[in-house]
C-alpha cells in the first residue's frame, strides 16, 4: 500500500562516523512497517555505475586525485543515481531516503576542500536540475568520536584519512548549511543512544510527512 500521493525526498548528512548509514536504514524499515513504499539508497553509489565511481573516489591509494576531479566524480555518481533510482522512485510516489546528497558536496568539496562555491552550485544545478531534499537530517557528532567509531568498524577511505582540520571545516560547513536553510535541514545529536537518535529522527520525519 502506498500512503502518499506524491514522492518525498529525505537525505541524511553528517561527518564520518555520525551513524547515518545505520539510522537511515532503520528509519526506512520503520516507514515500510508503517505501510509506506520506500527506496533506501546512498551516495556515492546507489547504482552499479555509481558504485564503480565510489571505488575510484574512496580508494586510499588515489592520493593524486585533484579536487576538481573529485567534485566532478561526485556529480557524475549523483547524475546516474538521480536518473536510475531517485527520480523514478519520486515520480511513483515513494519516499526516497538517501544516505548523503548535494549537501555533502557543499560541506566536503566546498567548505572542506575550499573549491569555489559558484562552481559547485552551477554543477549542482546541472546535475540535480534543482531537485532538493524535502527534509534533511544532519546527524551531528564530534570529530574524534566519529572517526573513532569508523576505526572500530575498520572503515578507512581516502577522505577519512584527511587531517582533523579538514573534518572540522566539513562539520562547520554543515552548520552553515543549517543556518542558511533551517526549515529543510534539522540537526539531531548523534552522540545520544541509538534509541534516542531514532526517536528524534522519526519525530522530525513523521511531522514532515503529516504536512
Ligand atoms: P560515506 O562513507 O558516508 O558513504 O561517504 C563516502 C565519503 O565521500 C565520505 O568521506 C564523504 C565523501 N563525500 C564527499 O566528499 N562529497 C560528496 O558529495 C559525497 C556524496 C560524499
Amino acid at each position: 500500500m502506498d500512503k502518499l500521493k506524491k514522492g518525498v525526498f529525505i537525505s541524511f548528512e553528517g561527518i564520518e562516523g555520525s551513524g547515518k548509514t545505520t539510522i537511515s536504514r532503520l528509519i526506512a524499515e520503520m516507514l515500510m512497517t508503517d505501510g509506506y513504499e520506500v527506496l533506501s539508497t546512498y551516495e556515492p553509489g546507489g547504482t552499479a555505475i555509481g558504485q564503480k565511481i565510489r571505488d575510484i573516489l574512496l580508494l586510499p591509494e588515489h592520493k593524486e586525485m585533484s579536487y576538481l576531479s573529485e567534485l566532478l566524480l561526485y556529480n557524475a555518481a549523483r547524475a546516474q543515481h538521480l536518473k536510475e533510482k531517485i527520480m523514478p522512485a519520486i515520480q511513483t510516489g515513494k519516499i526516497v531516503i538517501t544516505d548523503r546528497f548535494s549537501d555533502s558536496t557543499i560541506a566536503y568539496q566546498g567548505y572542506g576542500r575550499g573549491l569555489d562555491f559558484s562552481l559547485i552550485m552551477t554543477l549542482d544545478s546541472i546535475t540535480t536540475r534543482g531537485l532538493k531534499p524535502d527534509i534533511t537530517i544532519l546527524l551531528d557528532i564530534d570529530i574524534e568520536s566519529g572517526l573513532k567509531r569508523n576505526k572500530g568498524i575498520n572503515k578507512i577511505d581516502r577522505l577519512e584519512l584527511e587531517d582533523i582540520e579538514f573534518h572540522k571545516k566539513v562539520r562547520d560547513g554543515y552548520y552553515k548549511i543549517v543556518e542558511a536553510e533551517p526549515k529543510r535541514v534539522k540537526i539531531v545529536d548523534a552522540s545520544q543512544s541509538i534509541e534516542k537518535v531514532l526517536q528524534d529522527v522519526s519525530d522530525i520525519i513523521k511531522k514532515a510527512l503529516s504536512c
